[in-house]
């Protein structure tokens, strides 16, 4: 690689991590042992919700999230298309059929507005979610989001994978951690080698059922 290259990504792996992971390989369980309750504890923590479980990847943890909400073949969610593939493919996956609201012009974001306007273009019912995306760590204001659904029933799943540590500031100048499912049913991590956690793969899906509402 010369001085010049700009890599798609690149990890920081330091001693204790090669530690952490020697000291894994030596004790009694390799897979769903101790350290992955620990990291599921102390990233719940660090996020603000009351729950994290760990995953292969954030790929599967979207596609739990919509099966957990109970999307059923031929349902229609909304999302981004400025996003990672896997921000829509979940709704595939499970069936679905993915609708893409426009994105903001300024942060490039999900617009609400765009969102509100398709919604409110089709009879009630004929969405059952919406995924926004903090895209390149630039995080989603969801309590507008958050209001639309309410008055639409629909849920909210956050890709939040860009986007751990991000925080918005709500309306009750509250700091509201990406991810944290204060205004969301279901907020995604992804644990890739370009993201800000590198577990090789890995992802996190965290909730708390929208305790803002
Ligand atoms: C916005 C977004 N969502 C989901 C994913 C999927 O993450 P993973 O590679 O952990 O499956 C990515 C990965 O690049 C992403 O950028």
């Amino acid at each position: 690689m010369t001085k010049h290259t700009i890599p798609y990504g690149r990890q920081a792996i330091l001693q204790d991590d090669i530690d952490a992971v020697i000291e894994t390989l030596q004790a009694d369980f390799l897979t769903q042992g101790p350290k992955v309750a620990e990291f599921e504890e102390k990233f719940a923590a660090y996020i603000g919700s009351k729950y994290a479980v760990a995953v292969n990847n954030a790929t599967s943890g979207l596609h739990i999230a919509v099966l957990a909400l109970g999307l059923q073949e031929g349902e229609r969610v909304i999302t981004t298309p400025i996003t990672f593939a896997a921000s829509a493919n979940c709704v595939r996956y499970a069936g679905g059929e993915v609708w893409f609201a426009d994105i903001d012009k300024d942060t490039y974001l999900l617009s609400l507005e765009s969102t509100r306007k398709l919604i409110e273009s089709k009879p009630k019912g004929f969405f059952k979610g919406i995924i926004p995306v903090d895209f390149a760590g630039l995080p989603v204001n969801l309590e507008g989001f958050a209001k639309l659904a309410k008055e639409h029933d629909l849920w909210i799943v956050e890709d939040a994978c860009h986007a751990p540590g991000g925080y918005f500031i709500d309306s009750k100048n509250k700091k509201q951690k990406c991810g944290n499912g204060n205004y969301a049913d279901i907020g995604i991590f992804s644990f890739h080698p370009v993201k800000h956690i590198a577990c090789g793969e890995g992802g996190m899906g965290n909730n708390q059922f929208r305790s803002y509402l």
